[in-house]
């Protein structure tokens, strides 16, 4: 029986090996896939995004017109990016900018290389300067698996809706997990809608794994800080992305922390001082400083850190936020919708009632839904902005719709 056994293993690593050789797909491949956009704050421009499975030139052709030659050429560079999984696999992600597009114009595109092309693609160019009304939809926490109002995006997308998406975290759940496979997935599934609007991101929880690595590899934002913190201007916004895991995730270091609290404090100055021109300052972070949710999440501690830094005082966002009037924060992380009153520092700005079917209502809480869903915010003017709340549950149907109005010079009133 004993030396039976070494024969026995023997027979299930060749069984093993050639099953590995059959189950082996197709070669690589040079066809481009998971093509997305991101604007990298240039007036003019537009950054494509790809991968391939093999080293092959970035190029994008473009123009004006839907059917027949597509005149623009643009090129661009490749880097590889090894995931950190157990069979290192290898993408490579290119990357080119388009420049001195025509604002408010739509254009065609395709991008690949003589090696293999992706089907065509339209998008409209971001119109420029303050004085326009940019339509954004936002939302964070969608998955590969049950993205439920992805559909619903993609119509709305295809209708010309918006101008922009923002994800405010948490990608695919996780673009790490199966060998990074259920982040080619998930590149996949948004590619209808983020191959014709800039998909704009800041990281969640769900991409820690590898230093953030999937995340910083994927998404092309603009600065250099692989896209963990920016800032951009849309028509009468000033919208700054960041990320809430430095708090976390302290042993990829905690100088991120610092670093990230300097780096915001002295973008909010600048756009403090440009108020007269963009009068909004809206951020976006995954985990909010506030919610009522029944978890144990950051947020619903009285003293979060997110809200008021690490060990309760060092590098706390409210009252930085707070010092230079930010309008209005935008937040993920939490699998409902929440809108809060005005609050600093659990002062609420606004003594109306509450809506009736709030249960346990927090005296800041304004309303809360519990469904499948994504908001649409319209940046009217300077002074004007109007969220709606669509759930996917109820067909599409607006759950929540308010006007946040801000005066024209100054700052917000907080409490
Ligand atoms: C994680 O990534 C950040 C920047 O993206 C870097 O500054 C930091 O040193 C990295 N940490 C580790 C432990 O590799
Ligand atoms: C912004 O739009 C709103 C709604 O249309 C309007 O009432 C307001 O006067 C506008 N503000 C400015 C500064 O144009």
């Amino acid at each position: 029986m004993c030396s039976f056994r070494p024969c026995w293993a023997c027979c299930c690593l060749l069984l093993f090996f050639s099953l590995e050789v059959q189950g082996s797909p197709k070669p690589p491949s040079a066809a481009p896939e998971q093509v997305h956009l991101s604007y990298s704050g240039e007036p003019g421009s537009m950054t494509v995004t790809w991968t391939t499975w093999v080293p092959v030139p970035s190029e994008v052709q473009y123009g004006l017109q839907p059917s027949g030659p597509l005149p623009f050429q643009a090129r661009g560079t490749f880097s590889p990016f090894v995931d950190g999984g157990i069979l290192r696999r290898k993408l490579y992600i290119h990357r080119v900018s388009l420049q001195g597009l025509l604002p408010g114009v739509q254009y065609v595109y395709r991008c690949g290389s003589a090696q293999g092309w992706s089907r065509r693609f339209r998008f409209q160019a971001l119109k420029n300067g303050p004085h326009w009304s940019p339509r954004l939809a936002v939302f964070g926490d969608l998955g590969a698996d049950n993205p439920r109002a992805l559909p619903r995006l993609r119509r709305d997308t295809q209708q010309g809706m918006y101008d922009a998406v923002l994800h405010v975290g948490d990608f695919a759940y996780n673009m790490d997990q199966d060998n990074a496979r259920v982040g080619d997935r998930f590149m996949k599934l948004i590619e209808p809608v983020a191959a014709s609007l800039p998909y704009m991101t800041c990281p969640g929880n769900h991409e820690e794994r590898y230093n953030f690595s999937n995340y910083k590899a994927r998404f092309s934002m603009p600065g250099n800080t692989e896209g963990l913190w920016y800032s951009w201007d849309l028509g009468p916004a000033h919208i700054i992305s960041f990320s809430t895991e430095v708090y976390f995730f302290l042993h990829y270091g905690r100088h991120l922390v610092e670093r990230q609290f300097h780096w915001l404090e002295s973008d909010l100055q600048k756009a403090n001082k440009n108020r007269a021109v963009r009068p909004w300052i809206i951020t976006m972070g995954h985990r909010p400083m506030y919610c009522s949710n029944a978890d144990l999440d950051d947020c619903t501690w009285h003293e979060s850190k997110v809200r008021k830094g690490l060990r309760g005082k060092f590098y706390g966002l409210e009252d930085l936020f707070y010092k230079y009037g930010v309008d209005l924060e935008l937040w993920a992380h939490e699998h409902s919708y929440e809108r809060l009153w005005p609050i600093y520092n659990y002062q609420q700005g606004c003594e109306e009632l509450l809506t009736p079917f709030t249960l346990f209502p927090r005296p800041w809480s304004a309303l809360r839904v519990k469904e499948y869903g994504y908001t649409r915010l319209h940046i009217l003017n300077g002074t004007h902005v109007h969220i709606q709340q669509v759930s996917d549950d109820q067909d599409g149907k607006i759950v929540d719709d308010v006007w946040v109005v801000r005066p024209l010079l100054g700052r917000t009133m907080y409490p």
